[in-house]
């Protein structure tokens, strides 16, 4: 098991390049095997739930070849299983995109039900509505899920909720089925339009991604193709809440920064100054930051994969802030975690009242998940004195080298050993 150790109250300054966007990455990596031909990613990032995939991709027979830390070339054409089950991916949500995937190509594919981070309960009626209206017959079976079809024809299909995993799941299934298929109320985050853009690479004909409202016309079969992953909206929002946490000044490169205007606009709201650039952003914060209300919606709202990093923001901040997470009802777990450094949140059923304290203090903390983990690294970066962050397995689900990057814009953090009873003094006599 490793831990952060982290000593706070330096000013993070500097600049930080942004990787691929994992939740991208993973419809994509799923998205590959679609095709007989060898598909070439580049932009991968290098993180644990892409690498499991990878791994259970080329366990089912699909050729993966690294040629760098971030390309990976893929043939789908060895495939010779469609039953997709180990250890590994049962812990990860971007399973659940093999199902679309081996079903559009194989109308037939057998999958393990999907992990992921525990923020709520994760349904996935949507998915299996969608594959059934496609023409499927999926059943949940000794904790798997499995879907056939003797063919799959286009559907019109509405969605209860704009869901991101359903949009895409239901996208790649209909590319390969026979006809159109119109999905309302799609989701429209970033990520939905870089995989329907890759199909499209691949020749599916898929037309509206981004928008509500998404038309399939189905192809026979999908060929070779490169592509390069948009950067991760998430990951360069984390370090602009960092930036902006620890008063510093950090130039956040290879991003669109469309994709964060809504972070933008909540950072600018309370006094971060922003400068946007083509394909880079710039935060400075140097006063004292003022309050605001934030509720998670889908994309262009806010997003709440960075609903714990703002919440940490706010709760060093002046004033009273409401958070308010309408996507996954188990979100404000890490609010706990974060009382031990000293900040004053009250979770009242799925709003956060937060009331800005002047200082926090370093403490042992434990990652719940992903995006809590790597807010709690913010607060670490924050407070007074040594903070350490168990269970960084979570944040490197989806943070690639995350210390190290921190460690270029000036943090004092390092990855160590918890077996390590030493390890902790030598980051202290280092450090000072
Ligand atoms: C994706 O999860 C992301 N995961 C999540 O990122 C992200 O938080 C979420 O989208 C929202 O943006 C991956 O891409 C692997 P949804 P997903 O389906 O697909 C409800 C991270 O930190 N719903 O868009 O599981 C659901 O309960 C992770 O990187 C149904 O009711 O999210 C939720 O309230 C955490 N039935 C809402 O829709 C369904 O069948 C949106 O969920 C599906 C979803």
């Amino acid at each position: 098991m490793e831990q952060y150790i982290i000593k706070g109250g330096k000013a993070l300054a500097g600049e930080v390049s942004i990787g691929g966007a994992k939740n991208a990455a993973l419809g994509i990596l799923a998205a590959a095997v679609m095709t007989d031909e060898t598909v070439t990613i580049e932009n991968l990032p290098d993180v644990r739930d892409i690498n499991v995939l990878l791994q259970t991709i080329e366990e089912i027979g699909a050729r993966v070849e690294r040629s760098d830390r971030h390309t990976v070339k893929i043939t789908g054409g060895t495939i010779h299983s469609v039953v997709v089950d180990n250890d590994l991916i049962r812990k990860i949500r971007g399973s659940y995109y093999l199902l679309g995937a081996l079903l559009g190509k194989y109308k037939n594919a057998q999958v393990t039900f999907p992990g992921g981070c525990n923020i709520g309960s994760r349904p996935i009626d949507l998915h299996i509505k969608g594959f059934e209206a496609l023409g499927a017959s999926v059943k949940i079976q000794h904790g798997m899920i499995q879907a056939e079809a003797e063919k799959l024809t286009g559907a019109h299909i509405y969605l209860d909720m704009a869901s991101v995993g359903a949009t895409i799941n239901i996208m790649m299934a209909a590319a390969l089925a026979e006809g159109q298929t119109i999905i309302e109320n799609a989701a429209k985050e970033p990520h939905v339009v870089d995989v329907a853009n890759f199909l499209n690479s691949m020749g599916a004909e898929i037309k509206g991604a981004g928008t509500d409202v998404i038309r399939i016309k189905g192809v026979m079969k999908l060929h070779a193709s490169t592509y390069s992953i948009i950067p991760d909206q998430i990951e360069a929002g984390t370090f602009m809440v960092a930036a902006a946490a620890t008063k510093g000044d950090v130039t956040i490169r290879n991003v669109i920064p469309k994709h964060l205007e809504a972070i933008t606009a909540k950072l600018a709201e309370i006094g971060v100054e922003v400068e946007e650039y083509d394909d880079a952003v710039r935060v400075v914060a140097n006063k004292r930051l003022g309050h605001t209300q934030i509720k998670t919606l889908p994309y262009p709202g806010f997003p709440t994969d960075m609903q714990p990093q703002l919440t940490t923001l706010l709760a060093i901040c002046d004033g009273t802030s409401i958070v308010t997470e309408s996507m996954f009802e188990n979100r404000f777990k890490y609010v706990d975690e974060l009382a031990r450094m000293g900040t004053s949140i009250k979770v009242e059923g799925n709003t956060a009242i937060v009331d800005g304290v002047k200082e926090l203090t370093g403490a042992r903390v434990s990652a719940p998940d992903l995006r809590a983990g790597a807010a709690l690294v913010i607060a670490g970066l924050v407070a007074e004195g040594y903070t350490v962050v168990e269970q960084v397995e979570f944040i490197e689900r989806g943070y690639e080298c995350f210390e190290q990057k921190m460690r270029e814009i000036g943090a004092s953090m390092e990855k160590i050993d918890a077996e390590d009873a030493r390890a902790v003094q030598k980051f202290k006599l280092k450090i000072g």
